[in-house]
């Protein structure tokens, strides 16, 4: 069987609300995402046996079993099959642990891959429910686009496409572990919530300016000090270099500017780049 390569693009959340904290430990969210032209590659190799993956521009975590191995072991258990030998390599253009989905982005890419290869009368909500069990956001992932995403994030409603919108990605270099931000959450003390309503109407009236003030996320209010300064900072950048507004994306600490036309958005991206190494220009796609 020949291999096959697909891409996997960032998203962002254009809202990132918290509702409660549930029971089995997660938080019950409602966020509105898109995906970015910014985007990693996944290409699966069947071969005779073993899993093997492999990553170009990153270094891989060692020692355990990889989502991307759990996701190819789940797809394989649904369809009732052993799964064969597979090489999965990563052309990695999305920072890490960044807010932006690439991680969950990857496991989804490969997940439709599988699907291509072996399955491909598979419904797109079975191969959501496949990812669901490797991560919140990989059903999202699976599905791309824009949408509202609920319950853990899987619980997914196709919206209309966002107008064409050059969009400015900038991630400072800080770790913030999902978890932890999690940890930080009062879903009951958040001040500022994004008005999710509010934003549904401005998608629907295809006013991009609308959609930007729209913008919000709740995590931004839990930063720890020293990543609240950073994300402070790189908002100010944004909107001086002429930004409709910016905001911090899913966990963070990943700042993105939305931008009327491109050539501001060049000049924005031009200026970010010389304080910020990982700095993108990219379209909503
Ligand atoms: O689902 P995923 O493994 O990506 O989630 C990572 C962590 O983020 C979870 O262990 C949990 O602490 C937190 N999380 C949450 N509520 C969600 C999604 C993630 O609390 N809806």
């Amino acid at each position: 069987m020949h291999s096959l390569t697909v891409e996997a693009p960032a998203k962002l959340n254009l809202t990132l609300d918290i509702l409660r904290r549930r029971p089995d430990g997660y938080h019950e969210m409602r966020m509105v995402m898109g995906s970015i032209s910014l985007c990693d590659r996944v290409t699966v190799e069947p071969v005779d046996d073993g899993f093997v993956l492999r990553a170009r521009g990153v270094t891989l975590p060692s020692g355990r079993v990889t989502m991307e191995q759990r996701a190819a072991e789940a797809f394989f258990t649904a369809l009732h099959r052993p799964m064969p030998g597979l090489v999965v390599t990563l052309e990695k253009q999305i920072p890490a642990y960044a807010g932006l989905g690439g991680g969950s982005s990857d496991v989804a890419a490969l997940l439709r891959a599988l699907r291509q290869l072996y399955a491909p009368e598979m419904p797109t909500a079975e191969l959501e429910r496949i990812g669901l069990q490797v991560g919140s956001d990989v059903p999202y992932c699976v599905r791309g686009g824009t949408c509202l995403a609920e319950g853990r994030g899987e619980i997914l409603t196709d919206l209309p496409s966002l107008p064409p919108c050059p969009v400015v990605v900038c991630k400072p270099d800080i770790d913030l572990p999902t978890a932890q931000l999690f940890a930080r959450v009062r879903p009951e003390s958040i001040s500022r919530r994004p008005d999710t309503q509010g934003m549904l109407r401005a998608m629907s009236s295809g006013s991009l300016e609308a959609v930007a003030r729209q913008l919000c996320n709740v995590f931004e209010e839990v930063l720890p000090a020293p990543a609240e300064a950073e994300v402070r900072t790189i908002k100010r950048q944004m909107m001086e270099q002429g930004a409709l507004n910016a905001a911090m994306s899913g966990s963070g600490p990943t700042v993105f500017g939305l931008f009327s036309d491109s050539e501001t958005a060049r000049r924005a991206f031009e200026a970010l780049q010389k304080d910020y190494r990982q700095t993108f220009l990219a379209q909503i796609l």
